[in-house]
């Protein structure tokens, strides 16, 4: 994200994590000085103070334009009846107050773009992981909620990001079984570009649907999943999806059998 600001906006970058120093900040910080003057600073984002003083350092003839929140952790696999506030908290701290301290402190700046990483555990779900999906949940009301005062925002429930993170190792295997492969950084931020100012919560994600539909509608009826086949019915020229049977089948699945090939392969 910050390589394509650079080399795209070749904007004033100020890179913010906890540390400050993460492992390969200062190479990512001399690489992308050749392009734009950047900073790195210190920051919790879920303290408000910390984030405050981040944002007065902001020199008034350089004024903040775009705010991207990517910071974040997941959980541990945990069924939601067995979450507790302790493994909740955490999970909401930095992605909910994150995302409020920045809504709240730059409310009164007249931002290009505010952009909120958010997750399809959020959107199509993921097992184990209610908390944080709540949290990218949040994220993308939030982003509604902007809109719907006037102001800019963009929350993107991403599948998953190649190129190291949060998603790789035994993570990024198991996303891949299930049909969510890894994206390419470089066309995830295209995408994230096509997203600012369209709807104000997308997803964007590359998924395997042959591997990912079957399990996610093994169990009940998606609603996301009739979308997205309503969406194909438009492309088809109206054709609405055939109706099952009243009872007994699972909705998602109707009028595979009876679409012809090359239509249901589009499907
Ligand atoms: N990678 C994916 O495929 C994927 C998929 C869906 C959604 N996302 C979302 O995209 C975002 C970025 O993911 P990623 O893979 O880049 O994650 P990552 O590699 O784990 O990086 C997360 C960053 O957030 C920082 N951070 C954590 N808590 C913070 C806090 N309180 N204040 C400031 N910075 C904090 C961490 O640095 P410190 O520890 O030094 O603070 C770290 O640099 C996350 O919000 C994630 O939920 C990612």
């Amino acid at each position: 994200m910050a390589r394509w600001a650079a080399a795209g906006v070749r904007a004033h970058l100020v890179l913010t994590s906890r540390g400050g120093d993460a492992p390969g900040a200062k190479d990512l910080h001399r690489e992308l000085a050749e392009l734009a003057p950047v900073t790195i600073a210190a920051c919790d984002v879920a303290d408000a103070d910390d984030l405050a003083a981040v944002l007065a350092a902001i020199p008034a003839d350089e004024p903040l334009t775009a705010v991207v929140h990517a910071a974040g952790i997941t959980q541990p696999e945990i069924p939601v009846a067995d979450l507790t506030p302790d493994v909740l908290a955490p999970i909401l701290r930095v992605k909910v107050d994150g995302a409020r301290n920045l809504d709240a402190l730059t409310a009164d700046l007249p931002l290009d773009a505010f952009v909120l990483f958010s997750s399809g555990a959020g959107t199509w779900g993921d097992s184990g992981k209610g908390g944080y999906a709540a949290a990218n949940a949040h994220l993308d009301a939030l982003a509604h909620q902007r809109r719907s005062q006037g102001r800019t925002a963009t929350s993107v429930a991403w599948g998953a990001w190649g190129g190291g993170g949060m998603v790789e190792g035994e993570v990024a295997d198991l996303l891949t079984r299930r049909g969510v492969r890894l994206m390419r950084p470089d066309a995830a931020v295209r995408a994230l570009a096509v997203a600012v100012g369209e709807e104000p919560a997308v997803a964007a994600a590359s998924v395997d649907l042959s591997r990912f539909l079957p399990l996610y509608t093994m169990t009940r009826p998606r609603r996301l999943v009739d979308q997205l086949w309503a969406g194909t019915a438009d492309r088809d020229g109206g054709a609405a999806p055939e109706a099952g049977p009243a009872t007994g089948e699972n909705p998602s699945r109707r009028g595979w059998p009876a679409s012809p090939p090359r239509s249901r392969r589009r499907r």
